[in-house]
């Protein structure tokens, strides 16, 4: 695989060199024999298909998932592996559903193994939230129906059974959930799915010599959570994708089971970044780099409106190529125009507060906790009155005892990949399950612009206190827990009733 890789670059590298020579020195158009040989290399992304509604003559958006197993070929016919999926090998098709509907969905456990399914981001009764106290054996069907009341967002969902979660997600189940509304409906924004409105569910994996996936091997993956070496987009490895002149809007989910994204364009192009976790910002952030932790997810726009056909973006991390988008010669629909204004958020009130809890994230490996205990399914850890706002505060302290250079893992941690990739790895993506929560501030400062919208998850980095505004507006039994998936699974989640 490596060499592969190796050899890839090696070749990218020489095509580019040939496109600066054949640009210079002649005047012939040599695009569409390097486009040709470019994408030759690679694969074309694959969009996740749009659901159909089993029942169109009912207003409610009728569906039927099937998590069972499948067989896939991330690199070529010979190296198929066993994989997960939603009625299909690996991942499930994608969900559009708009505010004000009815979501009846019917999911089939065609596993050998307990699962669930959350919707990640939704704000739905305990009952419908499909976390850990959710599952269903195999054979057996779980029925929900909810309306969704939230505004347009790229929501997300995934199994959650306890121990289990990672493994499963890891092995393909998750598939993107897409709310619109009123709101984005109207807006002058790309809204062509698959064509210029793109899913990209994010992950790495690890595959062993003979091309098969490979989950927690080494001794580091249940330390820091399991991290691969391969980037795969929406079950694509090495993919690359067509565009035409325009604007173009990628739904990003940070999908990997532990690996923090700090995503650029390689040639440092400006993006702009339209919406958070649980839906639209204000208005646009103009941006040349964003950091998606697991479970979180963006929205940006990108403006190919201007480019030549031929010239390629590449969205990348530190580590990885991510996606190569090659333009190519049609003239979009969409003029490459940002919107100034997105929608209305009001503006953090904490006043409204009636209460404040600690949550303090802590340990390493096995020992992850939150608040000095482990996950326990028959436990309430807290109790939540029916519509209250609280403030919870969530707190990064690492290793008891007291921060042991806690400025200098904090500002490392933030720098991320650049910077010191062990300190970014004890940041803990904090997420609260039935509701949509706004940043107050991370260690007394107000949060950055792209985080001041609809938040689910939050990175919080090494020593590092982050305190949220949540409002608790759907009752039942759900969880809180580390987005880190074998965090997750070791125990550091806990369990909160809303009544
Ligand atoms: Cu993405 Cu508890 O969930
Ligand atoms: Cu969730
Ligand atoms: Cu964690």
């Amino acid at each position: 695989m490596i060499l592969r890789k190796k050899l890839f670059f090696v070749s990218l590298t020489a095509i580019m060199m040939l496109i600066v020579l054949t640009s210079t020195l002649s005047a012939i158009p040599a695009f569409a024999q390097d486009a040709s040989s470019f994408i030759s290399e690679k694969n074309a992304l694959k969009i996740p298909p749009l659901m159909k509604d089993e029942n169109p003559q009912t207003s409610a958006m009728d569906i039927t998932l099937r998590a069972g197993k499948g067989k896939t070929t991330f690199f070529g016919a010979k190296n198929a592996t066993q994989t997960l999926g939603y009625n299909g090998p690996y991942l499930g098709p994608a969900i559009k559903v708009n505010r004000g509907q009815t979501l009846h969905a019917r999911v089939i456990n065609e596993l050998d193994e307990n699962t669930t399914l959350h919707w990640h981001g939704m704000k739905v009764e305990g009952q419908m939230d499909g976390g850990p106290h959710y599952t269903f054996a195999p054979g057996e069907t779980w029925e929900v129906s909810f309306p969704v009341d939230q505004p347009a967002a790229t929501l997300w969902f995934h199994p959650h059974p306890h121990g289990r979660t990672g493994k499963q997600v890891y092995m393909g189940l998750a598939g993107i959930l897409i709310v619109e509304d009123d709101i984005s409906r109207n807006l002058d924004l790309p809204k062509d799915y698959g064509k210029n409105d793109i899913p990209l569910v994010i992950q790495d994996k690890r595959f062993s010599r003979n091309g098969e996936l490979v989950y927690l091997t080494h001794m580091m993956d249940t330390m820091h959570g399991m991290m691969g070496d391969v980037p795969i987009v929406n079950g694509t490895y090495n993919p690359y994708l067509e565009v035409e002149r325009e604007m173009i809007r990628f739904r990003l989910v940070n999908g990997s089971n532990a690996r923090v994204f700090d995503l650029f364009f390689e040639d440092n192009r400006t993006f702009w970044q339209i919406a958070s976790d649980g839906g639209l910002l204000s208005r646009p952030v103009q941006t040349r780099s964003l950091t998606l932790a697991p479970g979180e997810r963006a929205e940006i726009l990108v403006d190919f409106s201007s480019s030549q056909y031929g010239d390629r973006a590449i969205l990348r991390s530190p580590e990885f190529e991510i996606l190569a988008c090659l333009v190519n010669n049609n003239e979009g629909a969409e003029q490459g125009s940002i919107p100034r204004d997105l929608t209305q958020i009001e503006p953090v009130d904490t006043s409204k507060a009636v209460r404040n809890r600690t949550f303090v994230l802590s340990g390493m490996g096995p020992m992850v906790s939150i608040n000095k205990r482990q996950f326990d399914l028959d436990r309430i850890d807290e109790l939540v009155k029916l519509n209250d706002t609280e403030i919870w505060e969530i707190r990064n302290e690492m290793f008891q005892g007291g921060p042991m250079g806690g400025n200098m893992m904090r500002r490392m941690g933030r720098m991320g990949g650049r910077g010191m990739p062990m300190a970014r790895a004890m940041a803990h993506p904090f997420h609260i399950h039935g509701v949509q929560f706004r940043v107050i501030e991370r260690d007394g400062s107000a949060p950055p612009v792209s985080e001041r919208g609809w938040k689910d998850t939050v990175l919080v980095y090494p020593y590092e206190t982050v305190r949220v505004l949540v409002q608790f507006q759907k009752k039942g039994k759900f969880v809180y827990h580390c987005h880190i998936l074998e965090h997750d699974d070791m125990g550091m989640m806990g369990s909160f009733v809303v009544e």
